[in-house]
Formats: C-alpha cells, sequence, structure tokens
C-alpha cells in the first residue's frame, strides 16, 4: 500500500492544489507542507467559509489530521500567528499543528533584503511576492539562517546580531533603514513563546507515523516551473517545489511516495514576469482572469492568462514522475464557446513536444494548438466523468491521450465538494 501521495502544481502555481489536498487529507493521518513560505495561498471552501492558508497546511480542517509545516518551509511567525488566530476565530482548532525545529525563519530585514534586490534588478525584475522568500533562503544555504528551534535558545541574540551586522551595512550603503538588533530579539522573543508549543521534530513525526503504515500526504507550494532548478530561471522561486523538495523538505525517503498527483487548471496562468507561450494578452486572456477570478490570493495581483500547454504539462510528468492529473475549473473553461488546447512546440519549422526552460529556445518556439468545443452548460451537478457532457469528455480524453497519465480528479466548481473523484 503506497503510504505517501504527493500533490504538486505542473505550472505557475495557483492551480488550486488546496481543493485536492483538502479532499486527500480528510482520509490522512499527516499533511505535511514541505517548501517555500508565505509566498504560497491555498484558498478552501469548506462549511460554507473560505479560508486562505498561506503557511499552514490545509489538512489543519480535519482535526484527525496532524497538519505539520515541514524543515523545508521558511516561516514568517508573524504571518503563521495572524493564522492561527484567524483560524481559532473560525472555530478551527489548531492543536493539530506541528512546526519543524529545522524551518528557517523569515525576519523583517529578509523582507526588506527582497525588496531591495527587486529595486536594483530595475527592469529585469523577478517580481516576487516580497515576502523574504529569496534572502531566507540564502541566509539558509549561507548557513546563518535562524531555525525555529533557534527562536527558544539562549543563542539566539548572539545569532541575529550576527546575522544582522552584514545586513545592515548593506542597507546603509544603498540608504536604507537598517535594523536594530535588540528590537527584533525581543518582539520574535514574544511570537516564540507562543510558538513553542508547537515545534518539534517533525521528521521523527512523520517517520513514526509511517512506521505505523498511517497515511500520509504531503502539500506542495508553488509549482514546477517556479522550481529553482527546473523552472523558467530566474523567474522562479528559491526553493524546489518539484518532487526533491518534498522529500527534503520533509525527510520522507523515496521509496516510501506513492501517488504522485499533478494538478493544472482547464487553462493556465502566471504570476510575475518571465516566459508564458500560451499566454493571451487580449480579450480572451480578460475572459480567463474574470471567470477565473484570477487574482492572487496573497499579493491580489491580476495573473497572466492563456491556454493550456499540454508540452509543459508533459515536462512537469517527467519531472515529477506523476501518476494522476486534477484538473481545476473545467467548469470555467467550460464557459468559453472554442477552447484552444497547445499540443506542441513549432521550433524552426518542426513540431515537438520538446520542453526546455531555455529563454532562447522558448523564445523560438510557437504553441501549436488544436481547437475543442466549448459551452459545456451547467456541470456542477455531475457525479461521474460519465455524467459530463461530450465536449468536456472530449477536452479531458485528449489532454490524457497527449500527456499520458489519467485525470482522477475533475474540478466542476469552487467548493470542497464541486470535484468528480475517478
Ligand atoms: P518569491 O517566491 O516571492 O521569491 O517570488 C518568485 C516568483 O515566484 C514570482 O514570480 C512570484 O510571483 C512567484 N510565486 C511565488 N509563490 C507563488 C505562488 O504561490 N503562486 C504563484 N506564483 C508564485
Amino acid at each position: 500500500m503506497s503510504k505517501v501521495d504527493v500533490v504538486l502544481g505542473t505550472f505557475f502555481g495557483d492551480e488550486g492544489k488546496g481543493k485536492i489536498i483538502d479532499y486527500l487529507s480528510s482520509h490522512a493521518d499527516v499533511s505535511v507542507r514541505c517548501t517555500g513560505g508565505n509566498n504560497a495561498g491555498h484558498t478552501v471552501e469548506a462549511n460554507g467559509k473560505k479560508y486562505a492558508f498561506h503557511l499552514i497546511p490545509s489538512g489543519i480542517l480535519h482535526k484527525d489530521t496532524k497538519a505539520v509545516i515541514g524543515n523545508g518551509v521558511v516561516v514568517d511567525p508573524k504571518v503563521l500567528l495572524k493564522e492561527i488566530q484567524e483560524l481559532k476565530e473560525s472555530g478551527i482548532h489548531t492543536d493539530n499543528l506541528y512546526i519543524s525545529e529545522k524551518a528557517h525563519v523569515i525576519f523583517p530585514y529578509h523582507i526588506a533584503m527582497d525588496r531591495l534586490l527587486e529595486e536594483n534588478r530595475g527592469s529585469g525584475k523577478i517580481g516576487t511576492t516580497a515576502r523574504g522568500i529569496g534572502p531566507a533562503y540564502c541566509d539558509k544555504f549561507e548557513r546563518c539562517g535562524i531555525r525555529m528551534e533557534d527562536l527558544l535558545s539562549p543563542k539566539f541574540e548572539e545569532l541575529v546580531t550576527r546575522n544582522l551586522e552584514s545586513k545592515n551595512k548593506i542597507f546603509a550603503f544603498y540608504g536604507k533603514e537598517t535594523f536594530d538588533t535588540k528590537a527584533i530579539v525581543e518582539e520574535y522573543q514574544e511570537y516564540a513563546k507562543l510558538l513553542a508549543p508547537y515545534i518539534t521534530d517533525t521528521v521523527t513525526l512523520v517517520h513514526e507515523a509511517l512506521e505505523r503504515d498511517q497515511k500520509v500526504i504531503c502539500e506542495g507550494a508553488q509549482a514546477t516551473l517556479l522550481d529553482i532548478d527546473f523552472g523558467s530561471y530566474p523567474y522562479v522561486t528559491s526553493s524546489n517545489p518539484t518532487i526533491g523538495g518534498i522529500c527534503t523538505g520533509s525527510g520522507i525517503g523515496a521509496k516510501d511516495i506513492g501517488e504522485v498527483y499533478g494538478v493544472l487548471k482547464a487553462y493556465s496562468s502566471r504570476v510575475g514576469e518571465g516566459p508564458y507561450l500560451t499566454e493571451q494578452c487580449n480579450a480572451i486572456g480578460d475572459q480567463i482572469r474574470e471567470l477565473g477570478h484570477e487574482y492572487g490570493t496573497t499579493t491580489k495581483r491580476p495573473r497572466r492568462c492563456g491556454w493550456l500547454d499540454l508540452v509543459a504539462l508533459k515536462y512537469a510528468v517527467s519531472i515529477n514522475g506523476i501518476t494522476g492529473l486534477a484538473i481545476n475549473h473545467v467548469d470555467t473553461i467550460g464557459k468559453l464557446d472554442k477552447i484552444q488546447l497547445c499540443v506542441g512546440y513549432r521550433h524552426q519549422g518542426k513540431v515537438s513536444m520538446k520542453f526546455t526552460t531555455n529563454e532562447s529556445y522558448l523564445s523560438e518556439c510557437e504553441p501549436v494548438y488544436e481547437e475543442l468545443e466549448g459551452n459545456f452548460g451547467d456541470i456542477s451537478q455531475a457525479k461521474s466523468r460519465e455524467e459530463l457532457p461530450e465536449k468536456a469528455k472530449k477536452y479531458l480524453a485528449r489532454i490524457e491521450e497527449v500527456v499520458g497519465v489519467p485525470i482522477k480528479f475533475i474540478g466542476i466548481g469552487p467548493g470542497r465538494e464541486d470535484m468528480i473523484v475517478e
């Protein structure tokens, strides 16, 4: 029996992973968030309420599921405490939350550095979420990062002092405000007191769950094309939202991984800069944005929108070893009269499924589209794929045919229950 099921984004994030994760975690003993920070945002609609998650795994909504923030996550304690507070106010208890002692902490100086670096990039800016994610991961890999366990350590002040010394010099050089060590230490020691009950050795927690044959779900944040290695570098996030990040961000070994679900939308979207071949900078793109409410959960930024790109999807399947697809917004795409599906790239006159994130290659590629019928009508009541109209079935079957992976979840509306499970 497979023990760990993984949910990953296949494109540029915002595919609606939260909904699939939420469904799977209702059958799971442990739900783990492995990478990223509060640059992510899942919205889950449950019990008639909307919950926006940035750091806490959406498994928290199930009181019997342990919700784990893994060691690969970068945590802004202020944001985390706000999220805990909001959940409590909605009547959701958080005793089932566990935070890895090894997760790195985001400080205000990381956020300031994120802004400063973007400013310095000028027209080459990445379009980060300005949440301090990149600079926090930089500290982790430079081995001067501060981890959750350090917040509780007597050495905390010394660590912050050392860390700030060089950073303050950089801020001063650029004429920016510098940070006061004492004020930061005092503020974060207060956060530490509130978070202490949740901080633990989550690696052992997960291993023990696996030894007991419990079901574990790993929720990826961001997505394949935002991966620091496999995404469209440098327009990427600073972690590995692909399958490798699941292992390194949780302590789970490869042999324990079972199903790998790749989440996508029936169209595509992207936030921030970077190449995006099937983007529609026209009335269709605007229509998709409005129909799909494509505005950032975290930043409220309008998302760039376009057609579904099966060349990129196939790449995500290979990178992650995806065993099943979860497609959201089938209802949304079905509101259009005609739908275009990208089934190949034309490069120097030849059509193929070759995908690389090499910018010069991509700039020479032209998407090859197939036109399919839209106007699916109201599909919100369908209980199985069989009950969907022929036009919708055809769209789904064509996706499966091109990428060679079965669709296991079909999103037919925004709610948790608006999903056909195959
Ligand atoms: P950062 O992760 O804030 O450093 O931003 C790097 C890039 O990743 C930017 O283009 C962001 O818009 C994008 N990004 C980061 N997190 C998400 C997400 O959860 N959804 C979509 N895009 C994201």
